[in-house]
């Protein structure tokens, strides 16, 4: 194939490194785009490509006097969400990508999309962008480079990772990293105008390849399918680097939380979508006297230290949170956080000039332009933010930022939390037993479907570690590896395993609980169980608090209620019991035994406790 010339635009490289450099000309070779650009991570390269996003209509400037340094993007209605059903894991094997993933033979893949990026990004420019994932110099950190066609995901990846040219710096000459392709596969001909919103409609595909630590994703430019550090890095492929190097990547918030005594402990918290892990990532307890500051919001990278404890660094450097029903109430850091120099997209716009969703203010405004660009008053009967609209900002935005959320060792992790949305049998709080036993809980988390999800409310979907659509392998092999984890530090030194549930209703569908910064007495009751300050009472699923010390001084609850949040319903978890099995049998022979045993174990507890 005769090599097309192709205008490269160098920020300083050094010292270069050959794999790279090679891997950029290759790409380029295939997608034959106008230009190359490195990008050098700057402010001023920021700004730039936010002004090319405006003067091509991609994105509106919100008004500096409202918003300053902030802008709003919406996408196409063909691309607005991660697309599970065109995520692919291309192992060597379809047994290594396991029943939760869709596969392809990897070959087979690769001549497929080499088809649809050939000439993929005529008439457009491809970025370079160098990015590390982790603070950098980290020993948990990794560097990753991604190839884009898109300037909305170079500025999204200047938020969300460390891009530029430093990450050069500390890759060397022959440094590792993850390979990441994209392109919206929308090239240009000649003479045809560029639309504000670039994706393929008619193929979409988001591939990973474990074995080479490669990410090839095509047609789509939101998102987790098109921010390739977030998801596919930071959770598919990193997923698979844990298991071969003995650590763990997880789809985590990390929190701080400190008492009035100004002692700290540090927490990590899986939950599906839709539970609220940016709410509690960075709430404000209503305890008196507490505080949490918050370290990461979506994933955390956990590593044994010299000491025997599991430390985690957040690997991301901004937040992309959903902004349908954040508002002061519910979210009064995120709502601080967006007031400058921030991204949205998909969110509706005030006539005067300022972004607006569902939930932020109390009284919806009676005139908007909705996020498909269209007049919207509340008659219009949809919604005006598109129920996946995001926010994107720097970490640093955050009022409650931990002060050593960037620390390269991590913060030592105290406890993990697993928690769904159930409305009956699951208490507010459970204790495990041990690792073991909080694995089997982590490995049956669960939770009802909500309306923004499905269409149907209250289906159940089990969402083991809420990694069902992040883990890079075979889940049955992914739970062995937190069996694994769990051998490698004392029982004392490992984080205790915590389940939790705001989400218990009574008989006629009211919640149980408050929720948001009322969840810090739960957190309370954590911390002195970390401390073995408070006791707690064994139950045939775990531990649970006494009543008397779960602190509701000053709540607004009736004593039944809290009564009911921490009953064990012993009929109701013998008929959980074959729904576990059931969703264990997926697994066949990689799951591992000793989850067997536990299932047993609660089963034979449960009957031996029935009056
Ligand atoms: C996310 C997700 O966007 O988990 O963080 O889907
Ligand atoms: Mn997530």
């Amino acid at each position: 194939m005769a090599t097309i010339p192709i205008e490269v635009e160098t920020a300083s490289r050094n010292p270069r490194n050959v794999k790279l450099e090679r891997w950029v000309e290759e790409v380029a070779q295939m997608c034959k785009p106008d230009r190359v650009h490195w990008c050098d991570g700057s402010p001023a390269e920021y700004q730039t490509m936010l002004r090319l996003l405006v003067l091509t209509g991609t994105a509106i400037p919100l008004d500096p006097a409202k918003r300053p340094n902030s802008y709003l993007v919406r996408s196409d209605p063909a691309d607005v969400a991660r697309v599970e059903d065109q995520t692919f894991i291309c192992s060597r094997t379809k047994e290594d990508a396991g029943p939760t993933n869709n596969w392809e033979d990897p070959a087979k893949m690769k001549q497929k999309l080499a088809g649809l990026f050939a000439g993929s990004m005529v008439g457009r420019t491809m970025f370079v962008v160098p990015y590390s994932m982790g603070p950098i110099g980290s020993p948990i950190s990794k560097i990753g480079v991604e190839i884009t066609d898109s300037a909305y995901v170079v500025v999204s990846m200047h938020i969300m990772s460390r891009v530029g040219s430093h990450v050069l710096d500390v890759l060397g000459e022959n440094g590792e990293f993850v390979r990441g392709l994209h392109s919206v596969g929308a090239p240009l001909g000649a003479n045809q105008p560029d639309a504000t919103w670039r994706c393929n409609k008619e193929h979409k595909y988001i591939c990973h390849f474990p074995e080479t630590r490669e990410i090839w994703s095509f047609g789509s430019g939101y998102g987790g399918n098109a921010l390739l550090g977030k998801k596919c890095h930071a959770l598919r492929i990193a997923s698979v680097q844990a298991r071969d190097e003995g650590w763990m990547a997880e789809h985590m918030l990390i929190l701080k939380l400190i008492s009035p005594s100004g002692q700290a402990k540090y927490m990590t918290g899986a939950f599906p979508s839709a539970c609220g892990k940016t709410n509690l990532s960075m709430m404000i307890p209503t305890l008196p006297g507490w505080k949490v500051e918050a370290i990461g919001d979506d994933i955390a990278w956990m590593k044994f230290g010299a000491d025997g404890r599991l430390y985690a660094i957040n690997p991301e450097f901004g937040f992309f949170g959903v902004a349908p029903g954040t508002s002061m109430k519910s979210n009064a850091n995120a709502m601080l956080s967006v007031t400058r120099n921030s991204i949205f997209t998909n969110c509706a716009m005030t006539m005067d000039g300022d972004v607006w969703w569902e939930g932020m203010t109390e009284e919806t405004p009676a005139k908007l332009i909705d996020w498909l660009r269209r007049p919207w008053t509340p008659n219009s009967g949809r919604k005006a933010a598109h129920p996946n609209s995001r926010f994107t900002f720097a970490a640093t935005q955050c009022p409650v930022i931990a002060p050593e959320w960037e620390d390269p060792k991590g913060v030592p992790i105290d406890a993990i939390l697993f928690g769904g949305r159930r409305a009956g049998i699951v208490p507010l709080i459970t204790e495990a037993f041990n690792w073991q036993h909080g694995t089997f809980l982590g490995a049956t988390v669960s939770s009802e479907t909500t309306a923004a999800i499905t269409g149907k409310v209250g289906l159940l979907r089990r969402d083991p570690m809420a990694m069902l659509p992040f883990c890079g392998y075979h889940m049955g092999d992914y739970f062995a590896h937190w069996l694994r984890m769990g051998t490698h530090s004392s029982a004392s030194k490992l984080p205790k395993i915590f389940y939790v549930n705001w989400f218990r209703q009574d008989k006629s569908g009211n919640y149980l609980w408050p929720g948001y910064g009322e969840n810090s007495r739960v957190l309370k009751w954590i911390f002195e169980r970390c401390d073995g300050k408070v006791h707690a009472n064994e139950t045939p699923i775990g531990r649970i608090p006494e009543v008397a010390d779960l602190d509701t001084t000053g709540l607004d609850i009736k004593g039944a209620h809290v009564d009911e949040l921490l009953s064990i319903d012993l009929e109701g978890w013998l008929a959980e019991v074959p729904l576990i099995k059931e969703h264990f049998a997926h697994f066949g022979s990689h799951l591992p035994e000793d989850f067997n045993f536990e299932v047993e174990a609660l089963e034979a507890r449960l009957l031996a406790a029935r009056p």
